[in-house]
């Protein structure tokens, strides 16, 4: 039919978390289109792998005590089988963390540096004096700068939208080990992204590459000049060291995308084909990435800079779509809306929510609502009521009255050829991806095929003399319409489709651009194709997400609370308790809470900060004892170096108290 050679992908979804029902929209989609080309006979290839690099996934690992690749192998695992138990057929699945990838990813950095793209400098960033780490913003928390809103991320507010860098974050912590971040600088790796400036506003605008409202948008920033693209990290970090940078990493995001041509090299290796065809900058081959709204940047405008800078193809179009909701939410962890691909599909059918998804998706980038009333409405009156119950109306006849055999001809051809000609507008909703409207047409096609036997009263008819020869023409259209509509669906409900294929004896069903009825055909005993919509499942799938919910919702670091939580005796142990003697007290110029100590210790005197100024004027600490935690690691403080902490009793403010100056302590006594 048609000699189209496509290559597509979806996003590679990181392998720090489970597969969920939000990333589904994208994986059924794709799947969706990949089975549709493939049924017309086209070659095709459908490509995917884990993402696996980063920050988070090393520090996940490191949570759980094992290493980065015992934690990727499983859970690529764990999101093959989500996929595969949805009906997602890729022809490759492979991973980031692999050869063809270290190989490709170091590829395009040499071609790039070679041609002088890559430039590098030293920047300025938050890092974790104890984890020896640097922080990326969501690894940051605090209070925000500009309404205060406790424990916010890094780089921006939930409560008041506000963005800003995580230095100018209140209070801020390290998530990881929850001590204060200190500032760092380090050499790093950019990409001249601005080199393809002209490369890009080509690209990006030309036809038939991206959807409109994303080509608008891009363009504005486009106008506004591109930044260099930071692609180094710091050790460590779970990734591909840069060929010529010990030490340094590649950012994930630079080595992901690459992760398309891994994949598909994989792919090749294993099926002998040509990885050229595809990927050589002259490829007369199609490319397709299907992405969420939120990774256009990097899919939109690095990796075809990347790609061109490389001197590879550039991909014939990148398709996004929208974030979906959960009955109007935002699909949140902290939130509970986050449904997993693994408990949903523990009680429902996973052909509901291909039907479901396919009913709701477009050509655009608008979100999708998953309302579960509308779900059960929807997959219950078009697929049970509608086309399911086609067959099931008319074979009960065929097997019982006509020994399970088809009339010998057409009763109605015209009707027929009605359903056939749908073809061509129909393949042309699938190829847009306005699948929407593909099921509102295969739907309008099925109530015709109702009201075709609703008219035509098999079931009265059946009760009649001499009117067999009706009864099995009706029901032998029946079915054969019953044919059409299934293969129509088949791209979105490949189970259903095979097992009516087995119930019709029919083989595999290629698009049905002209293809006769069947006739004088011996079909099978119907069984229930499928069932209505559970209403007890989908409770149990909220119920089971609720208890989730308080899984991940774990913070990233736990913080440990004085006053909740208990310490070991070993952990009391560890700590130098003395008696000190305040020798010296001063205000601190710029500080609003701190006065500067000089503490006596015994054996020596200490320089510390201590938050007490709102109960003490300086003049009337000199000369008192206090107890002081003397091993506690000096702390670089925006005034100087703290040496030790200073313990006072009392709720704040101007009650809090040092000890009182007698009583027979003397500067350092050990306090037991
Ligand atoms: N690892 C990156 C992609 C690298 S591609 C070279 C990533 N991973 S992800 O796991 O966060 O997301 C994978 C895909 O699922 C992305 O395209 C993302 O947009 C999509 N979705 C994740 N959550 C989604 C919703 N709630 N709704 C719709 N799509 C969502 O991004
Ligand atoms: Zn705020």
């Amino acid at each position: 039919m048609s000699d189209r050679k496509i290559l597509i992908t979806s996003a590679l979804p990181y392998a720090n978390g489970p597969i969920h029902l939000g990333h589904l929209v994208e994986y059924i989609q794709t799947d969706i289109w990949s089975r549709f080309q493939k049924q017309r006979g086209n070659q095709c290839y459908y490509i995917c792998a884990d993402d696996t690099h980063g920050t988070p996934i090393m520090l996940k690992a490191d949570r759980e005590g094992i290493s980065p690749e015992e934690l990727i192998a499983q859970v690529g695992k764990e999101h093959l089988a989500d996929f595969t138990d949805f009906g997602i057929e890729f022809d490759n699945y492979h991973s980031t963390h692999s050869d063809e990838n270290k190989y490709f990813s170091s590829l395009i950095y040499e071609r790039l540096r070679d041609d002088g793209h890559i430039t590098s400098r030293s920047i300025t960033q938050a890092y974790d004096p104890v984890k020896e780490m640097f922080l990326p913003d969501r690894f940051i928390k605090g209070d925000c700068p500009k309404c205060d809103a406790k424990d916010q991320y890094g780089d921006n507010c939930e409560a008041c939208g506000a963005t800003y860098s995580p230095i100018e974050l209140k209070n801020a912590v390290s998530a990881v080990s929850g001590e204060k971040p200190i500032e760092k600088d380090s050499v790093h790796y950019f990409f001249k992204l601005a080199d393809f400036n002209d490369m890009l506003k080509t690209w990006t605008t030309a036809d038939g590459h991206l959807q409109p409202e994303v080509s608008n948008k891009l363009a504005e920033w486009l106008e506004g000049g591109l930044q260099e693209w930071d692609i180094s990290r710091d050790a460590p970090y779970f990734g591909f060291e840069i060929p010529d940078a010990p030490g340094k990493y590649f950012y994930v995001w630079l080595d992901a995308p690459v992760g398309y041509m891994a994949s598909f090299k994989n792919f090749c290796t294993k099926e002998n084909l040509d990885f050229d065809e595809f990927w050589a900058k002259d490829s007369k081959t199609e490319l397709y990435h299907f992405i969420g709204k939120d990774i256009i940047y990097f899919h939109a405008l690095f990796w075809p800079a990347m790609l061109a800078g490389a001197n590879f193809r550039t991909p014939s179009a990148v398709f996004a779509h929208g974030f979906l909701t959960v009955n109007g939410e935002k699909m949140s962890k902290s939130r509970g809306t986050f449904i997993k691909a693994r408990t949903y599909l523990e009680h429902l059918n996973p052909e509901y929510l291909r039907y479901y998804f396919a009913a709701k998706l477009s050509a655009g980038i608008d979100d999708i609502d998953l309302s579960f009333e509308d779900f059960t409405q929807r997959v219950n009156s078009d697929l049970v009521g509608k086309v399911v119950n086609i067959a099931s109306r008319c074979s009960g006849f065929i097997k019982k009255r006509f020994a399970g055999q088809l009339s010998t001809h057409c009763s109605e051809p015209e009707l027929f050829q009605q359903f056939i000609s749908a073809n061509e507008e129909i393949a042309a909703l699938y190829e847009s991806r306005e699948y929407g409207k593909a099921m509102r047409e295969i739907m309008a096609l099925a109530d015709k095929a109702n009201q075709y036997i609703d008219e035509k009263k098999p079931w009265l008819i059946a009760k009649e003399e001499g009117k067999d020869q009706e009864l099995h023409d009706i029901c032998s259209m029946g079915i054969n319409l019953f044919r059409l509509l299934v293969t129509y669906l088949k791209p979105v409900l490949p189970a259903l489709a095979s097992n009516s294929e087995n119930f019709l004896n029919i083989p595999e069903q290629a698009w049905p651009t002209d293809v006769e009825p069947l006739l004088s055909h011996d079909i099978k005993t119907f069984k229930a194709l499928m069932t209505r919509v559970d209403e007890a499942g989908i409770a149990a799938i909220l119920e089971d997400s609720k208890e989730n919910l308080l899984k991940i919702a774990e913070p990233v670091a736990k913080k440990f609370d004085p006053i909740a939580d208990e310490i070991e005796f070993d952990d009391f142990a560890k700590i130098d308790l003395r008696i000190a003697k305040i020798v010296k007290a001063e205000h601190v110029k710029g500080a609003n809470k701190l006065l500067q100590l000089t503490v006596d210790i015994g054996d020596e005197t200490r320089n510390v900060f201590a938050g007490i100024k709102s109960a003490y004027n300086p003049e009337d600490l000199e000369g008192k004892l206090t107890v002081v935690v003397a091993n506690l690691k000096p702390r670089k403080m925006k005034f100087g170096m703290s040496e030790g902490m200073v313990l006072a009793a009392g709720p704040g403010g101007e009650d809090l108290w040092v000890l009182h100056p007698d009583d027979g302590a003397v500067a350092g006594m050990r306090v037991k």
